[in-house]
């Protein structure tokens, strides 16, 4: 049996809309009222008391990453469920993890916490190093009213990836387990964007005018965001601009048997 945990999240419900026809999935979720067209179990990181009888006859277990909070809040997490899939006898665990660029990032240690963990165990696993997603660098980089885009990436790119690409490429990898027992994936995308390919695309009405990363630390501070969301969204800018993110290649087109989809459509999707 198959589980996926996330399964309302954005990445959870592309991967969830691809396994639908199977009858060995079943979908692991905080918020299991939800009607689903597949089985759901209540999975909460938060409440390992969720684990244990969720994840009972998982042979597989597709875990998504739960990374908004604390370093110390998101290793918890991921512990706990690893912790739980070992107790409950998973043969194998499939991680969505961050890719070898984003080592820069302020989130990267616990997804490499993660990686270790898992390489520790005695359970199969596979790392899906996930490169940042199109739909993000479109959010960090939307156009305002006026038609100006002033995220502070400078002249950076990143090598983005359509969510919708990744969900492919997590499917492929948890049907199909054994076959990547003990692999590490980099799914970055092959073009890299920037503000001013963004721009490019809206059209002629848009211009960018990149701001620093101060203006947008004061600007996301002041948006109401939580306290970790702020190194978050501004390290993440930070590293595009310095050059670190636009490492294209990898091993996505491989995995998906065909080539990735137009991250500047999915920026806009
Ligand atoms: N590569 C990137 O660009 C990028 C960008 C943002 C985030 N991420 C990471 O990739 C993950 C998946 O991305 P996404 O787009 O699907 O994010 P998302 O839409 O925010 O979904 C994250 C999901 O994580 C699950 N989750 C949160 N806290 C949890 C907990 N305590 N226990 C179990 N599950 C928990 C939730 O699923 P349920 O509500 O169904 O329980 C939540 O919907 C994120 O959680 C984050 O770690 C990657």
């Amino acid at each position: 049996m198959i589980l996926v945990t996330g399964a309302t999240g954005a990445l959870g419900t592309l991967i969830a809309e691809r396994l639908a026809d199977r009858d060995d999935t079943v979908l692991g979720t905080r918020a299991p009222q939800q009607p689903r067209r597949l089985p759901v179990r209540h999975i909460d990181f938060d409440e390992p008391g969720t684990l244990s009888k969720g994840f009972e006859g998982v042979d597989v277990l597709l875990l998504i990453s739960a990374g908004y909070g604390e370093d110390d809040t998101v290793i918890a997490r991921h512990g706990a469920a690893v912790d739980a899939a070992e107790k409950a006898g998973v043969g194998h665990v499939v991680y969505t993890s961050l890719t070898a660029a984003g080592d820069h990032l302020p989130y990267a240690l616990p997804h490499r916490w993660t990686e270790r963990r898992l390489q520790e165990t005695a359970m199969n696993w596979t790392i899906l190093r996930n490169g940042l997603y199109a739909e993000l660098l479109g959010g960090l980089a939307a156009p305002t009213a006026d038609g100006r885009i002033t995220a502070p990436l400078g002249g950076g790119r990143l090598a983005a990836v359509a969510r919708a690409d990744l969900a492919d490429a997590a499917v492929r990898v948890t049907t199909e387990a054994p076959a990547h027992a003990r692999r590490i994936y980099e799914l970055v995308g092959e073009q890299a964007i920037g503000g001013a390919d963004l721009a490019r695309t809206h059209g002629p009405h848009v211009t960018y005018e990149p701001e620093t990363l101060a203006q947008a630390r004061a600007r996301v501070a002041a948006s109401g965001a939580e306290p970790f969301q702020i190194p978050m969204l501004v390290g993440t800018c930070s590293a595009i601009a310095a050059g670190f993110m636009s490492r294209t290649g990898g091993d996505l087109r491989q995995l998906l048997g065909r080539a990735p989809r137009s991250a500047l459509a999915a920026a806009f999707a």
